[in-house]
């Protein structure tokens, strides 16, 4: 069987599409820094599903031990999640983003290249549409950026088209990511973001196991349903299915394909802490708080294409999403760090 290489498969949407590829019987070569992850999410992916990952800590920056590990494995498609993913951070030390995202993906373009390996398939972000015009939102729409995190996926998806115009070999799959949350089933694996949680279900879930006191609801006075921000929640095991069947058709493709990843139901942030208190019976103390610069009143995707093009549709509700991020999350009230 074909070998994938999982570039960030030791974080979050990685660890799980890493268990997804074993599971549908791929070879997996891991390549992680940890920089924002620990190896005991591969080693419980190994649990889970009685196989075994291949793994090197390396850099994507570091070439030329990339250039190694293509010359002793034959990898026939890459899936490349490893950057740095933090909208605020990125803000405040904007040349590690692009470093990191934009010529660690240069690094291993090049390696690729070398190694004749044409197969990729790119992790991009709905933050690529910017302030979307209205929803749902297609393809077609318009990009832009409004910070240098946005802007490192930006830059990724231009140089990934330019480089498939400059030879009719690569095969591009971009898959633009609306809000990943849940966790596998198990509850062994799980979102462990470090430090002080940026996005909400994180936080929402560190309140009600006790690690916070409370959550700031970051402005009630957008034009949506109850004036708070909506959003397209996905299940992180239905993103990381996306990533097979992208591995899977990606030979039948041609130049670049993108595709955006999301449920198309939009919930709002009180939505979601009423879903919240329902499946766990956890009480969510919160209060109204200004709103978070940047943020956007309301974003959901259009997910058709995805639908007709890699025959994949999300198949996880909101309580399936909300169930499984709570068993994580009271199953390992510390992440992996127990
Ligand atoms: P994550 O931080 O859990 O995973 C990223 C992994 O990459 C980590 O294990 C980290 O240690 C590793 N890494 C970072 N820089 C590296 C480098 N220079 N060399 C080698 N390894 C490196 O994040 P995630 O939530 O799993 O996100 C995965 C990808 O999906 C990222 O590219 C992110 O930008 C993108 N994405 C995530 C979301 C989201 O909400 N989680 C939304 C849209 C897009
Ligand atoms: C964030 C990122 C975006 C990324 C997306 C997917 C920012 C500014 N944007 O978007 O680049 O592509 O995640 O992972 O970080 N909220 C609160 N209180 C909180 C946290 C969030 O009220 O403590 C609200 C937000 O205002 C928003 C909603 O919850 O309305 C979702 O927020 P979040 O989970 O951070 O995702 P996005 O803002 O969609």
């Amino acid at each position: 069987m074909a070998k994938i290489l999982v570039t960030g498969g030791a974080g979050y949407i990685g660890s799980h599409t890493t268990l997804l590829l074993l599971e549908a019987g791929y070879e997996v070569v891991v390549i992680d820094n940890l920089s924002n992850s620990s190896l005991e999410s591969l080693r419980r992916v190994e649990q889970i599903t009685d196989k075994r990952v291949t793994f090197y800590k390396v850099d994507l920056r570091e070439e030329n031990k990339i250039n190694d590990i293509f010359t002793e494995h034959e990898i026939e498609s890459v899936v490349h999640f490893a950057g740095l993913k933090a909208v605020g951070e990125s803000t405040e030390i904007p040349l590690d983003y692009y470093e990191q995202n934009v010529y660690g993906t240069l690094s291993l373009l090049k390696v690729m290249e070398r190694n004749n390996c044409f197969n990729i398939v790119f992790s991009s972000s709905a933050t690529v549409y910017g302030d979307p015009a209205s929803v749902p939102i297609t393809e077609d729409f318009p990009i832009s950026a409004t910070n240098p995190y946005g802007r490192t996926k930006l830059f990724i998806e231009e140089i990934l088209r330019d480089l498939s115009v400059s030879n009719d070999k690569w095969r591009i799959v971009l898959l633009r990511y609306f809000n990943p949350i849940g966790a596998h089933e198990s509850g062994l694996i799980g979102e462990d973001p470090q430090g002080i949680p940026n996005n909400l279900m994180p936080f929402v879930s560190q309140v009600a196991v006790g690690k916070r006191d409370k959550l700031s609801v970051f402005g009630n006075d957008y034009d949506t349903v109850d004036g708070t921000g909506v959003r397209d929640y996905i299940h992180v095991v239905d993103l990381s299915d996306a990533h097979v069947k992208s591995v899977e058709k990606i030979k039948e493709f041609e130049g670049v394909s993108t595709f955006n990843l999301g449920t198309g139901n939009g919930y709002s942030v009180l939505q979601m802490i009423d879903a919240f208190i329902k499946e766990t019976g956890k009480p969510v103390p919160f209060s109204i708080e200004p709103r978070r610069p940047g943020d956007i009143a309301e974003c959901w995707a259009d997910a058709s294409l995805a639908n007709q093009k890699l025959d994949w549709k999300a198949e996880r509700g909101l309580s399936e999403m909300i169930k499984d991020t709570w068993r994580w999350q009271n199953q390992n009230p510390n992440g992996y760090d127990n």
